[in-house]
C-alpha cells in the first residue's frame, strides 16, 4: 500500500429509490452508474463499502396504477421490483442489497423515527381543507386535479400550475376543476393532518448546509430557501392510501416522502441482518462511518433539509454527503418520447452494450450539478476511439507476439521500468479524481496514458522487428511492457467497465485488478489467449434503438387504452347517418373459448364462433368475468372492425359490453334462439 492510500474506511452509499410504478430509463441510469462507479472504486481501494437501494413503493400513484391494471398494489410492486433489479443487473449496477419501502424494516424504522420526533415535540396536527373526489372517495393531490387556467384560460391544466402560461395557483382557483381520476367535480373537505415542524431545525440546517455536506451550488440554492422561510411539512395522508398507518392515528398514513428516505435505513438494516453488519455503528449519533446519498437535483429539498432534520430530531447521525447530479439530455434536448430519445434501460440493452454507456457517462461526469448531454454521435465516436481504438488496441497489438514468442508468457524482466513506474504512480492522482467524483478528469488521465502506451508501441514497431532474425527477445520485451501498461489501465478503468475488466482479468490470468494489486509488475507471467474485449459501437444499432423507443411509446399508449376497459370513459357520441350505422357489421357470436392473457391484467382472449368462421378477440373484461363462466355463451360482436395488432396478438373485432363508473362491465347477450353468425340489425 502506498502512503497516499489511507486505512480502511467504513462507507454506506445509497442511490435514490426509484418509484415502483415505472420503468428505469437513461435519466435514472446516470445516477445509478455514477454511484456504482464510486462504490466500485471504494471497494477496489479496499474500503468497507456497502451500496444499498430499494423500490419506493408507497403512495397514491402506485395505488391507482395497480387499480388501473386490475391488480393489488403488492402485486404491482413485486413485479416492478423484479423488472428494476433485472435492468440494474444488465447495467452492472451492483447493489449489496435491493429492498422495498413496503417492508417490515421500513415500518419499524419509520415508526421509530416518527415516534422520536413526536415525543420530542416536533410533530404538530391541524385541520386542512383539500379537494376531495366524491366518486373515488379520496383526497386529491394537486396533480390529480385538472381544469382551466384562471389566468390564460387554457383548459386541461394541472391543479398547481399552467403549462401554457406558467402561472402557479391553488386547485381551488382553477376554473371548472375536475378530478383527473374519475372526472367528477371535486369538493372541498376538511381533515386533520400531521406536520413535521421543520422550522424547529432552522438553526441546525443553516449550519449543516454550509458545513461541506452538499456541493457549493446546492448550498447557495438552499440559502435562498432559508430566506423565503421554512414551512412545516405535511407528512400525513388520509385513507385510502398505500403506505404505513401512523402510530396512534387510525386512518392516517405516512406520506410516501416520509418513509422513502427511511427506506435507506430499512435496506441497510436488511443487509445488516443478513450479513451480521453492525447497523448502529453506521447510524448512531457519533458514528465514524461515512454515509453518502447520491441524488438528482430535483429532490434536494427532501435530502438536504427534511432528511437531515428528521435524523437530527430522532437522535441519529446525519449524512456525510448528499451528492447531487444534473439531468440527462439526449442530443441537446430533454428526453422526448416522440423523438424516441426517452430510452428505457431495457430497450437500450437490447441494442447496445451497457458498458458503452457507463464509459460515456463517466467520461462526461463531474462533481457538479450540470446536466449531462448524451450526444449519440459523440457517444459512438468517443467509445470507439477511446475504449476500442486506444485501450483494447494495446492488448490486441501485443498479445499475439507474447503467445508466439513467449509461448504465452511475458518477459522475465521489465524493459521499461520507468515507464511502467509512471503508469503505477499515476494511479494516485486518478484515485483522487475518482474520490472527488471527477470521473471525466479521471477518464482523460487514463486516455492520456493509453495514448502514451500506444505511442511507445508504435515507436518500437515490434511488428517490424519481428520480421528480423534474432530480435525475438526484444519483441517479447516490448510487448510485455505493452501488456503491463494495459493491465494498469484496466485497474483504473475497472470501476467504470466491470464486465470488460472481468474479461481482461481472465486474459491477464490475474486474481485481482484492485487498486493495490497494480504495484506488482507482471514478470514471467502467463497470459491467456486474447479475445476481443470490446467491439465498436455500430451506428445502425443506435438508430434501431431510437426506433424501438418510439414503438415503446406506441405500445404504452395501446396498453393504457386496453387497460381502460371497453367503456371506461363515456364519450358523448356524435350523431351519425343511417348509412354510417349500416357499415357496422354486428353479428351474434358464440364464445367458444375464453382464456387469461399472460402479462395483461385487464384482458381476456376470446375465441368466437361466427357460425363456421372463427375470430380471436382481446377484450378488457377480465375484471368482470372468469373465463370458464363465458364459454358457451352468446354475445354480440363488431365483425368488420379492422384487425388491431396488440402486444399479445391480433384482435379481429370487438365484443359489445356496457360499463359503469364503479368499474362494472356487462357483456351483451341475445335472447336464446339467436344463432352464431346472424347479423344484428
Ligand atoms: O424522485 C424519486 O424518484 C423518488 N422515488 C426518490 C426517493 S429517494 C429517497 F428518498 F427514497
Ligand atoms: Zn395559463
Amino acid at each position: 500500500m502506498s502512503n497516499t492510500e489511507s486505512a480502511t474506511r467504513k462507507i454506506l452509499v445509497t442511490s435514490a429509490l426509484p418509484y415502483a410504478n415505472g420503468s428505469i430509463h437513461l435519466g435514472h441510469l446516470l445516477e445509478y452508474i455514477q454511484t456504482d462507479i464510486w462504490v466500485r472504486f471504494q471497494k477496489s481501494r479496499g474500503n468497507e463499502c456497502h451500496y444499498v437501494c430499494a423500490d419506493d413503493a408507497h403512495g397514491t400513484a402506485i395505488m391507482l396504477r395497480a387499480e388501473m391494471e386490475g391488480i393489488t398494489s403488492e402485486e404491482l410492486i413485486e413485479r416492478v421490483s423484479k423488472e428494476h433489479q433485472s435492468d440494474f443487473a444488465r447495467f452492472g449496477v451492483a447493489f449489496d442489497n435491493y429492498h422495498s419501502t413496503h417492508s417490515e424494516e421500513n415500518r419499524l424504522h419509520s415508526e421509530r423515527i416518527y415516534t422520536a420526533l413526536r415525543d420530542a415535540g416536533h410533530i404538530a396536527t391541524r385541520d386542512i381543507e383539500q379537494m376531495y373526489d366524491p366518486v373515488k372517495g379520496l383526497f386529491l393531490a394537486d396533480r390529480f386535479i385538472k381544469g382551466t387556467c384562471p389566468k390564460c384560460k387554457t383548459d386541461d391544466q394541472y391543479g398547481d400550475n399552467c403549462e401554457a402560461c406558467g402561472a402557479t395557483y391553488t386547485p381551488a382557483e382553477l376554473i371548472d376543476p375536475v378530478s383527473a381520476i374519475s372526472g367528477a367535480t371535486p369538493e372541498v373537505r376538511s381533515s386533520t393532518h400531521y406536520f413535521f415542524k421543520l422550522p424547529d431545525f432552522e438553526h441546525f440546517l443553516k449550519h449543516w448546509t454550509r458545513a461541506g455536506h452538499v456541493q457549493s451550488q446546492i448550498s447557495n440554492k438552499l440559502q435562498e430557501w432559508f430566506e423565503s422561510g421554512l414551512n412545516e411539512w405535511d407528512i400525513s395522508r388520509d385513507a385510502p392510501y398505500f403506505g404505513f398507518e401512523i402510530p396512534d392515528a387510525p386512518g392516517k398514513y405516512f406520506y410516501v416522502w416520509l418513509d422513502a428516505p427511511i427506506g435507506y435505513l430499512a435496506s441497510f438494516q436488511n443487509l445488516c441482518d443478513r450479513e451480521g453488519i453492525d447497523f448502529d455503528s453506521f447510524w448512531k449519533k457519533d458514528s465514524k462511518a461515512e454515509v453518502y446519498h447520491f441524488i438528482g437535483k430535483d429532490i434536494v429539498y427532501f435530502h438536504a433539509l427534511f432528511w437531515p432534520a428528521m435524523l437530527e430530531g430522532a437522535g441519529l447521525r446525519t449524512p456525510t454527503g448528499v451528492n447531487c447530479h444534473g439531468f440527462v439530455t439526449v442530443n441537446g434536448a430533454k428526453m422526448s418520447k416522440s423523438r424516441g430519445t426517452f430510452i428505457k434501460a431495457e430497450t437500450y440493452a437490447e441494442y447496445l452494450n451497457p458498458e458503452y454507456l457507463r464509459y460515456y457517462f463517466a467520461a462526461k461526469l463531474t462533481s457538479g450539478v450540470d446536466d449531462l448531454d448524451l450526444n449519440l454521435e459523440d457517444f459512438a465516436s468517443r467509445v470507439n476511439s477511446d475504449l476500442v481504438g486506444k485501450v483494447v488496441n494495446i492488448a490486441s497489438r501485443c498479445a499475439g507476439f507474447v503467445k508466439k514468442l513467449g509461448d504465452g508468457r511475458l518477459s522475465a524482466h521489465c524493459a521499461e521500468p520507468e515507464l511502467v513506474a509512471r503508469f503505477i504512480a499515476a494511479g494516485d492522482e486518478i484515485a483522487k479524481d475518482y474520490e472527488a467524483r471527477e470521473f471525466g478528469r479521471a477518464m482523460r488521465k487514463i486516455m492520456e496514458l493509453a495514448d502514451e502506451a500506444n505511442t511507445y508501441i508504435a515507436e518500437k514497431e515490434p511488428w517490424v522487428l519481428a520480421k528480423q532474425d534474432g530480435r525475438e527477445q526484444e519483441v517479447l520485451d516490448i510487448c510485455s511492457v505493452g501488456i503491463n501498461l494495459f493491465r494498469q489501465l484496466m485497474v483504473y478503468l475497472a470501476p467504470v467497465v466491470p464486465k470488460m475488466a472481468g474479461d481482461a482479468k481472465a486474459f491477464l490470468q490475474l486474481d485481482s485488478l484492485d487498486w493495490h494489486s497494480r504495484h506488482e509488475v507482471l514478470l514471467g507471467h502467463g497470459i491467456a489467449k486474447f479475445k476481443p474485449l470490446m467491439t465498436r459501437v455500430e451506428r445502425d444499432k443506435i438508430d434501431a434503438m431510437i426506433e424501438a423507443s418510439k414503438e415503446d411509446l406506441a405500445e404504452e399508449q395501446k396498453m393504457k387504452e386496453a387497460a381502460k376497459g371497453p367503456l371506461a370513459e363515456e364519450p358523448i357520441a356524435e350523431e351519425i347517418s343511417f348509412d354510417d350505422f349500416t357499415k357496422v357489421d354486428l353479428r351474434i357470436a358464440r364464445i367458444a373459448k375464453a382464456e387469461y392473457v399472460e402479462g395483461a391484467d385487464k384482458l381476456l382472449k376470446l375465441t368466437l364462433d361466427l357460425g363456421g368462421e372463427t375470430r380471436t378477440v382481446f377484450s378488457g373484461i377480465r375484471s368482470a368475468y372468469a373465463p370458464e363462466a363465458l364459454e358457451g355463451h352468446l354475445t354480440v360482436m363488431v365483425a368488420n372492425l379492422a384487425p388491431r395488432k396488440m402486444r399479445f396478438g391480433v384482435s379481429e373485432g370487438m365484443v359489445l359490453a356496457s360499463g359503469d363508473k364503479s368499474g362494472g362491465i356487462y357483456l351483451l347477450e341475445p335472447h336464446s334462439g339467436a344463432e352464431p353468425g346472424q347479423r344484428v340489425t
